[in-house]
């Protein structure tokens, strides 16, 4: 658990030092222990653990923040709940769009957002209760460079958010990220969040010009009218969903897309409603889990001339091969009624002895029933187990 009095040393000359020394030790694979006495030899007792400690999360922040990493101050806590710094630079941009020259950060933890906004050009108050979060922003700030544009604030925003007028905080824009952990455990209820559901509701109906992150699995009910609701997805896996004030909306729902830096979007201005449903053809297609939760998967199928292979489950098949971001597709070369001895019994007969198992709509659990299908065969199969009609059905696909 890192202290303010931990974080103002880490800031200083020798705690600098002290994390370099830290971070050589850890990438030559020097274990726990010995690089701990050889810190405590160099940083003294009380410095080693901290050190190592913000050696070690730098390590970990590098896939998402990059080089920033190497000069950001964390706590595992903070870490844990920082967003993407570029998904961060690209809500910034498109808040600051409508012309807002100050924005506010409500809830600031480590300051991703609060910095990608004063990167983006804003003035920003970053506003956090919790003073370990607080330090962590001015630091942040400072080492990355905004420090001049990032005011840090002591403040509940609960309260502020009670006495928004068009404005929170002084501010033209703002984003609320709130906090969907406690105890270790993601809070599922949004009226548990911190700020809760109440807060987010009032700060979207009393300042327009907003974005909030939400937990992806939020229910469809719950977006206010004239909300543009988004998900985003990374490499197959959503990393956040927003809901966007009533100034930068733009539609009903958005799927996005982030794939080497490239983004695709996917929007509809209305629900548009179920796609069709049809046996199973050729070809499946997975579609991407943005598309699922911001309720477009019709879209999706009317573009690739797909229908679902069963009402309730997001699985769409094909005559053809399609090229497109949206779907992961796979050859169909059999359908069967689930069971597990004629399953065994038709990969045999194709040589097949290493499958991927995929499922939707089923309780078998993917990795134990791969561990069932193992056989002496040298091919590969994807079996897909789901609901076709209603049925519990396989499908056993070629892999890509
Ligand atoms: C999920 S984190 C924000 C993460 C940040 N956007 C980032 O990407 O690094 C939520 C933050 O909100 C703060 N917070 C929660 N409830 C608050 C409240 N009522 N007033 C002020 N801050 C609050 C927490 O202390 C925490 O630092």
């Amino acid at each position: 658990m890192t202290s303010l009095d931990d974080l103002r040393w880490l800031r200083s000359d020798d705690g600098a030092a002290a994390t370099t020394l830290a971070a050589r030790l850890q990438a030559d694979g020097v274990d726990l222990l010995p690089g701990l006495a050889r810190l405590r030899a160099e940083a003294g007792p009380d410095h080693a653990g901290p050190a190592w400690e913000l050696a070690r999360l730098r390590a970990r922040a590098r896939p998402a923040f990059g080089p920033d990493a190497d000069r950001l101050f964390l706590t595992a806590d903070a870490l844990e709940q920082a967003g993407r710094p570029e998904l961060a630079a690209r809500r910034a941009a498109r808040l600051l769009a409508g012309g807002s020259a100050r924005a506010a950060d409500l809830g600031c933890a480590a300051g991703t957002d609060a910095v990608a906004l004063a990167r983006a050009g804003a003035s920003v108050v970053a506003v956090d209760r919790d003073p370990v979060a607080r330090a962590l922003t001015t630091a942040n700030a400072e080492a990355l460079g905004v420090a001049d544009r990032v005011q840090v604030l002591d403040a509940d925003v609960v309260d502020l958010v009670a006495a928004a007028d068009g404005e929170v905080a002084g501010c033209g824009a703002a984003t609320l990220d709130p906090a969907r952990r406690a105890g270790g455990r993601r809070q599922l209820d949004p009226d548990r969040w911190s700020p809760p559901w109440s807060t987010v509701v009032a700060l979207l109906d009393r300042v327009p010009t907003v974005v909030v992150k939400v937990a992806p699995g939020l229910d469809h009910d719950r977006v206010p009218a004239g909300v543009e609701a988004e998900w985003v997805s990374v490499g197959g896996s959503i990393v956040e969903a927003l809901l966007w004030g009533r100034g930068p909306s733009a539609t009903w729902r958005r799927a996005t897309l982030v794939r080497d830096g490239d983004i695709c979007e996917l929007t509809a201005e209305s629900d548009p409603g179920p796609a069709d449903v049809a046996p199973v053809r050729g070809w499946l297609h997975e579609p991407d889990p943005a598309v699922i939760r911001s309720g477009l998967v019709s879209l999706v199928a009317a573009d690739l001339g797909a229908t679902l292979v069963d009402p309730t489950i997001a699985y769409l098949t094909s005559d053809a091969a399609v090229a497109s971001p949206w779907v992961s597709s796979y050859r169909v070369d059999d359908v069967l009624p689930f069971n597990l001895k004629k399953l065994r019994a038709l990969l045999r007969s194709r040589g097949i002895g290493r499958v991927v198992v995929k499922k939707r709509g089923s309780p078998i659990e993917p990795e134990t029933l791969a561990r069932q299908l193992r056989g002496p065969g040298s091919a590969s199969a994807v079996v897909v187990v789901t609901r076709v009609a209603g049925a519990p059905t396989v499908l056993v696909c070629a892999t890509a």
